[in-house]
């Protein structure tokens, strides 16, 4: 199987897919995957090997999610920081995903009422990802450089903060907005700074999470 970093590095958000199911196996490694991370994060994430009439929308079928066979409901119990776990954790199963030879998409743009999920009082679905084999792997995209993201100004950047920026530059964002900067104080300890913007809580999950692979810290 591919490491967590292969696998990173070569992901991109999908949103054609095969006619094709998960098979049998994959389904349930996914699901005990999904039950790792709900106890490690406290959430209640679900995946559903059908997706029903999540994608439903009028976007989705024009930008393409409407063909994922699966999904996974990003759930949890409603508190301020709720966001953010979901996009570490939920980033933790996309990057599972890939090294299963999966594609997937992070999706807010979907039919709330058609997901496959039990929400459970004081929960909330935050979003979902849709989930299956691509027609292709996806594509790069463009992307902010180190110094936009970059606010500190030191002349010794250690190597492992510049892989942990190049892995955070990788991480996928609401609309690519990578609306988030970076920190790496005299201490060597890093911070992330949230600049705002849709859904940039829940990026901000994500990017820590490619941050500290890459740093392998
Ligand atoms: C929180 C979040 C919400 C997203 N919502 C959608 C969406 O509704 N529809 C869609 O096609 N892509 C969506 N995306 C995928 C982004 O457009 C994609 O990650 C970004 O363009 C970067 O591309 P990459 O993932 O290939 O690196 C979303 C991504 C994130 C992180």
């Amino acid at each position: 199987m591919k490491t967590l970093k292969e696998a990173l590095l070569e992901r991109h958000s999908v949103r054609q897919y095969q006619d094709k199911k998960i098979e049998s196996e994959k389904c349930e490694l996914l699901r005990q995957k999904v039950e790792e991370l709900n106890k490690e994060g406290n959430l209640h994430m679900q995946f559903a090997e059908d997706a029903g009439d999540t994608f439903n929308r009028l976007l989705n079928k024009f930008m393409g999610l409407g063909s994922a066979p699966g999904v996974i409901a990003c759930i949890g119990e409603d508190s301020d920081d709720l966001e953010e776990r979901v996009g570490y954790y939920g980033q933790k199963l996309v990057l599972y995903a890939q090294q299963l030879g999966l594609n997937t998409c992070w999706a807010g743009t979907y039919q709330p009422k058609n997901v496959p999920a039990e929400i459970g009082k004081g929960e909330k679905l935050v979003l979902v990802i849709a989930i299956g084999y691509g027609v292709n792997g996806g594509r790069e995209r463009k992307s902010k450089t180190f110094e936009d993201v970059v606010v500190t100004k030191r002349t010794d950047y250690p190597d492992w903060f510049k892989e942990g920026v190049k892995c955070a530059l990788l991480a996928p964002t609401a609309m690519n907005q990578q609306k988030f900067e970076i920190r790496l104080n005299d201490d060597d300890t890093v911070e992330f700074i949230d600049k705002g913007g849709i859904h940039s809580k829940t990026d901000l999950g994500i990017v820590k999470l490619n941050f500290e692979i890459g740093a392998e810290k």
